[in-house]
């Protein structure tokens, strides 16, 4: 007969109640699954109904809505007649990266006719994120929101708001956007400017034929209602204001940061803005609008403005009120870099953050534009860029190129060679003054296929170089895979000596989007802890087209969960 043995007990006893609280915590993860089916869906816009590209018939596409934790499971049917492949843009995709969909890097497209079961799960990640096709222009109507709100049982740190509404604004082309793009790979020069931006899909009353169905969005006296903004535009920078409402912001790419006050934010494509707005006013109608922020010298650009009006319920509004038209937000002007660099330097994190200080890889890519010569078995009418040339973009000076035959990570993963070449350079091969008067020898990049190789863990930061190749704009950079915090930015060229000095290491913001300033520089830095082969790209989409691109291959670790997870079987073939 044993005697009681006192420690057996205690040892049994926490066993299995970390069993239970592992229990726990797996039932509160749910799975959601979903489908989506791009299709060709008739969509009256200004004036016309035009056969459009969208998921599910709608347009914009499906709202997700999950908790931190859980996940997604969609299966993605293609009954359009163009490839297609949808990426979750801000996910951090660990160890999924065959799930992080741009063609041609991570997957080979989902065929007309075929269908692709993207599966990943949600790992710490709080807010506003979206998806959207990833091939070709087909995000410009291919697109949604992807809401991500706290664990069970946690919340917000800020009051919970009575209402939440996701603000997707859009940009819009009479003609299919498909053909616009084309026309443009044609002709070498740039595509056609949009013909209205939209808010929720819908132009808003300043444009004609758009009235009848501007977006209401609805508030009461005293309630405080949480606005999910998200640029989904295909090519431009915008401003976003409500008239007589502040924001309060409290949150971007899908992480809180510390609370602040604005009557005006800018979102690059890509990006995300979480704010708050107080039903204080006056019950009545307010527009809120958006336009360009056009950084660009004397390019063309869509100068048109989007509204949708924000709606007071309270029972004191008069019948009348109604009837009133809505009050217009004062928007900065288009060329007001001097409002985004307000706005985008108050950014912090809410408390103090874990930034690498030791770095393992040093980069410094410079993000431009060029000009090609016309080829010498090029008509001119493949030549229309200015003087005869074809638009063209880099970083450090290679224009990236999509595989033709296989993804990257397919490449990466199963060893296949001449696909991709890994000698992506570490810094621009050769220094000039990226930001001043650069001569017109070096204005013509190469083209390729390369990749810069990360090991596993390393800690990296990117010095991300503006040049004045052909001009000067404001770039919305986005990795593909991570957050990365943005510890310093400014203008003219990064000087190492003077600006290290500037640099943010206790509570600069974690995102997936830096707009890099016109003219000037951004400086990022993240662990490269997961594995597989990332994208990282301008998101304006007319220069992701010309190649300002990279893709950065991080390596596998040495542990189990350290290593890129094996490919699904319906796995797209090429
Ligand atoms: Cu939002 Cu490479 O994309």
């Amino acid at each position: 007969m044993g005697s009681f043995n006192n420690s057996h007990c205690c040892i049994f006893f926490f066993f299995s109640f970390g069993l239970l609280l592992l229990l726990a915590s797996f039932a509160n993860a749910k799975v959601h699954y979903h489908d989506f089916v791009i299709q060709a869906t008739p969509v009256k816009r200004l004036c016309n109904t035009h056969s459009t590209i969208t998921v599910n018939g709608m347009y914009p596409g499906p709202t997700l809505e999950v908790n931190d934790g859980d996940t997604l499971v969609v299966k993605v049917t293609n009954k359009a007649i163009y490839n297609a492949t949808i990426h979750w843009h801000g996910i951090r995709q660990i160890r999924t990266a065959w799930a992080d969909g741009p063609e041609m890097v991570t997957q080979c497209p989902i065929r007309p006719g075929m269908s692709y079961t993207y599966r990943f799960t949600i790992q710490g990640q709080v807010g506003t994120l979206w998806w959207h096709a990833h091939s070709s222009w087909l995000r410009a109507t291919v697109y949604g929101a992807l809401i991500i709100h706290p664990k069970e049982g946690s919340s917000y740190p800020f009051p919970k708001p009575t209402r939440e509404t996701a603000i997707l604004l859009g940009e819009w082309w009479n003609a299919n956007p498909m053909d616009v793009v084309r026309q443009a790979t044609l002709t070498g020069a740039t595509p056609n400017i949009s013909d209205a931006y939209t808010i929720n899909g819908q132009p808003g009353d300043l444009y004609s034929c758009s009235s009848q169905d501007t977006v209401v969005v609805p508030i009461d006296s005293g309630e405080t209602n949480l606005l999910r903004v998200i640029n989904s535009a295909l090519n431009q920078q915008l401003f976003f204001a409500i008239a007589n409402h502040q924001f309060t912001v409290v949150g971007a790419d899908a992480s809180y940061i510390k609370p602040f006050t604005t009557s005006v934010i800018v979102l690059g494509p890509g990006q995300t803005t979480d704010v708050l707005i107080q039903g204080n006013q006056p019950p009545s109608r307010y527009y809120m609008a958006a336009r360009a922020y056009a950084s660009a010298q004397n390019a063309p650009f869509d100068n048109t403005t989007t509204t949708a009006i924000l709606e007071y319920k309270s029972a004191t509004c008069p019948k009348k009120c109604l009837s009133v038209t809505p009050v217009m937000p004062t928007l900065p002007a288009f060329n007001d870099t001097n409002t985004v660099t307000g706005f985008t330097t108050k950014f912090r994190s809410p408390q103090k953050v874990e930034v690498p200080t030791e770095i393992d890889e040093s980069l410094f890519f410079t993000v431009g534009l060029g000009l090609n010569k016309c080829p010498p078995n090029f008509k001119s009418n493949q030549c229309q860029g200015p003087n005869g040339t074809r638009f063209t973009a880099s970083m450090n000076n290679a224009s990236f190129v999509l595989p033709a035959n296989f993804s990257l990570l397919q490449a990466h993963h199963q060893r296949i060679p001449g696909v991709f070449t890994t000698d992506f350079p570490a810094n621009p091969p050769l220094k000039f003054d990226f930001t001043g008067n650069v001569s017109r020898s070096i204005w013509q990049p190469v083209s390729g296929t390369k990749v810069y190789k990360l090991k596993y863990g390393s800690r990296v930061q990117i010095v991300l170089q503006g040049t004045r190749i052909f001009t000067a704009e404001n770039h919305p950079i986005h990795l593909h895979g991570y957050d990365f915090y943005i510890i310093a930015e400014g203008f003219g060229n990064f000087n190492p000596s003077t600006d290290t000095s500037k640099f943010n290491l206790v509570d600069p913001p974690l995102r997936n989007t830096v707009g890099l300033p016109v003219g000037g520089w951004a400086v990022i830095r993240f662990v490269a802890d997961n594995p597989g082969v990332w994208l990282m790209h301008c998101h304006l989409d007319v220069h992701i087209t010309w190649g300002l691109a990279v893709a950065l291959l991080v390596e596998n670790g040495v542990g189990e969960l350290q290593a890129l997870e094996a490919p699904p079987p319906d796995l797209p073939p090429c």
